[in-house]
């Protein structure tokens, strides 16, 4: 028997637990003539703030040896082009659209919300507490347990969509920040964003990215992202959305064993954007070798007894 690969966020059920992390999917409506965006779990849109902003100037995407450097900058259309231009089509394409928010300021966080509120077709909000490439607002919040359970709590009172903040991994501990956006009212949360870092050129001494420093994404930081799912599964009971370098079915399976009930692919989609019904057949596949029934059974299941019993008796 095929596993049933459902996974609920919240009020939300998702056919399959594969979502397209923000940024790294355009605003979905640039890959339809590719993937059938109906056979994503979600897609979570390029982050929009109520305004249009052009991000950075370049060099702003570096490559490394297991990962890329971006400063992109949020970069986007601002919020009523994307409900105006975007939307119709995510609609008619049926995908179901997790909209990544970005404020400078707390009142711009609820207003967006209270504007996308009435939409038909978005189906939740992320917030972006997180994004290491702006220097007001954003993960100024995120940073800090204060400022992610202000933002959540502002948001969760103007909207009864699913609120999922995304959090940094740029703290000392995850899973305090996700303690606190649980308490102020979170259905679920997304980590991790991308860890902050940057690249030098030694010919020139210069920078690589013209913002000097920026987010690290990719497979290099997915031992640090199944971590800090596996730190926060222990402490929150509501649903993780793991992401962090995510390129093989193995990698997925590996952040819900770790805690995660869904999770988000970005940078492997620009290598490979037909890489969602490889990754879909090879959940598959595990799910008969191992006979899970539902992929939800497998959430948080990893075993580490044999593991403590080898400290204790060393
Ligand atoms: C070019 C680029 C742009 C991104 N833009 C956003 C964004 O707008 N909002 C956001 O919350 N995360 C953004 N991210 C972070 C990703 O959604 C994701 O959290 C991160 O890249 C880790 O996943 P990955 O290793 O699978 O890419 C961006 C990442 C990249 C590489």
């Amino acid at each position: 028997m095929s596993m049933d690969l459902s996974v609920r966020i919240g009020s939300l059920t998702l056919t399959n637990p594969l979502i397209a992390a923000s940024g790294c999917f355009g605003y979905g409506t640039e890959y339809a003539d590719l993937i059938d965006l109906s056979s994503l779990g979600a897609v979570a849109v390029k982050g929009l703030f109520l305004n249009e902003r052009e991000g950075h100037p370049p060099p702003r995407i570096v490559e490394t040896p297991a990962g890329l450097l971006n400063a992109i900058g949020l970069q986007g259309i601002g919020v009523h082009r994307f409900i105006a231009e975007k939307m119709p089509e995510l609609r008619a394409r049926r995908a179901v659209v997790i909209v990544n928010i970005c404020g400078t300021t707390l009142q711009e966080y609820v207003e967006l919300a209270g504007i996308l509120s009435d939409v038909e077709g978005v189906a939740a909000l992320e917030l972006n507490i997180s994004c290491p490439n702006i220097k007001e607002g954003g993960i100024t919040f995120g940073c800090s347990v204060h400022g992610t359970a202000e933002v959540v709590a502002a948001v969760r009172a103007v909207t009864p969509l699913p609120v999922i903040p995304k959090l940094t991994p740029n703290v000392t501990d995850v899973s305090a920040i996700a303690t606190a956006a649980e308490d102020a009212g979170a259905d679920a949360v997304s980590l991790v964003n991308t860890f902050l870092a940057m690249s030098i050129d030694v010919e020139t001494r210069r920078p690589r990215l013209s913002n000097i420093v920026g987010g690290l994404s990719g497979p290099a930081i997915r031992p640090i992202a199944v971590r800090m799912v596996y730190e926060c599964r222990q402490k929150i009971r509501i649903p993780i959305i793991g992401m962090g370098g995510i390129a093989t079915a193995a990698d997925v399976l590996e952040f819900i064993i770790a805690g995660a009930s869904a999770v988000q692919v970005g940078t492997a989609n620009f290598a490979d954007p037909l890489i969602w019904p490889k990754l879909i057949d090879g959940v598959r596949a595990y799910g008969e070798r191992h006979n899970v029934r539902k992929i939800g059974d497998l959430t948080g299941t990893i075993d580490t007894s044999a593991r403590e019993k080898e400290w204790i008796s060393s």
